[in-house]
């Protein structure tokens, strides 16, 4: 299984504070945003990354991540030349998916309280995998309709009259084909290759499934200024509260077994003394 993280986009909706720099390296709370997307594809247990950014921001993630050897991981990236869509992310990345399945994460999502190890995630991808999670505002989103029967009845991408309040978030995994249908994809209406209509392929071959994040799950998407505030008083609050650290690739690796005691122990010693150290050595001293 390979991963992309899809980290593009203009942010207008966050200027100022996204004119000189990019969205998914803003801060929230104690470290930037895209550490949590990545730590998350970690715990889904994929260690090769992508990270599709526009050409400007590349060489800021680069310095961030480098290759990811440090934490046991591969990343590579990719450039997305303009905001041509979430879908556009398996035309960039066909080379570095090559044949494998694939999941897709976007990089201003934050997924936190989810046990990947408990949910029915299938063995072998068959066609595509959702999630979906209830919210207060779907028009926003990728809406879910359903049948009596509780089955997918649509996907519908920012309905003006939505029928549900479930909605899909940016996580998405795929088996290889997706890479051809997103080859078939036309821009929509807002000029974009929609993630929502490579469910609707997969939804009319009946081969979607959906998995319900419950209440206790927490999906935050960064979007504007009221959702960063509110994500970092969430990481706040959960890392104070039960003195733990959220979205840290060091401490993910190491509870996957890609890196040892010993070498998480060289990474922390290696950072300057900051508040993100000094959790991690709490983290250090517990294990
Ligand atoms: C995109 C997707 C939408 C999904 C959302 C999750 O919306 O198109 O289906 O629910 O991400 O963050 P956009 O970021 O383009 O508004």
């Amino acid at each position: 299984m390979k991963g992309i993280i899809l980290a593009g986009g203009t942010g207008t909706r966050l200027h100022p504070n996204t004119i000189a720099c990019c969205k998914q390296l803003l801060p929230i709370y104690d470290k930037p945003l895209i550490y949590y997307s990545l730590s998350t594809i970690m715990q889904m247990g994929i260690k090769n990354i992508l990270i599709i950014s526009n050409k400007i921001d590349h060489p800021l993630f680069f310095k961030l991540f480098g290759n990811g050897k440090k934490w046991g991981l591969n990343i590579e990236y990719k450039i997305q030349k303009a905001p041509n869509g979430i879908a556009e992310a398996f035309l960039i990345g066909e080379d570095f998916i090559k044949n494998d399945d694939v999941t897709l994460i976007l990089g201003d999502n934050i997924f936190g309280a989810i046990d990947f190890k408990n949910l029915s995630l299938p063995k072998k991808i068959k066609g595509g995998v959702i999630f979906g999670y209830a919210v207060p505002d779907p028009e926003k989103y990728g809406v879910i309709e359903f049948n009596r029967n509780k089955s997918i009845k649509r996907i519908i991408e920012k309905p003006n009259n939505p029928k549900s309040n479930i909605i899909s978030p940016g996580l998405y995994i795929y088996n290889n084909k997706v890479v051809d249908i997103a080859k078939s994809l036309k821009p929509s209406k807002r000029g974009e290759l929609e993630i929502t209509d490579i469910n609707k392929y997969y939804l009319n071959k009946n081969k979607l499934k959906l998995i319900h994040l419950n209440l206790g799950t927490v999906w935050l998407d960064a979007g504007n200024s009221e959702a960063l505030f509110q994500a970092a008083q969430y990481v706040k609050t959960i890392q104070e509260r039960h003195n733990i650290l959220l979205g840290s690739p060091e401490i993910t690796s190491f509870n996957q077994k890609w890196i040892s005691k010993n070498k998480l122990k060289k990474l922390i010693f290696e950072m300057k003394e900051n508040d993100y150290k000094s959790k991690l050595i709490d983290f250090f001293k517990k294990i």
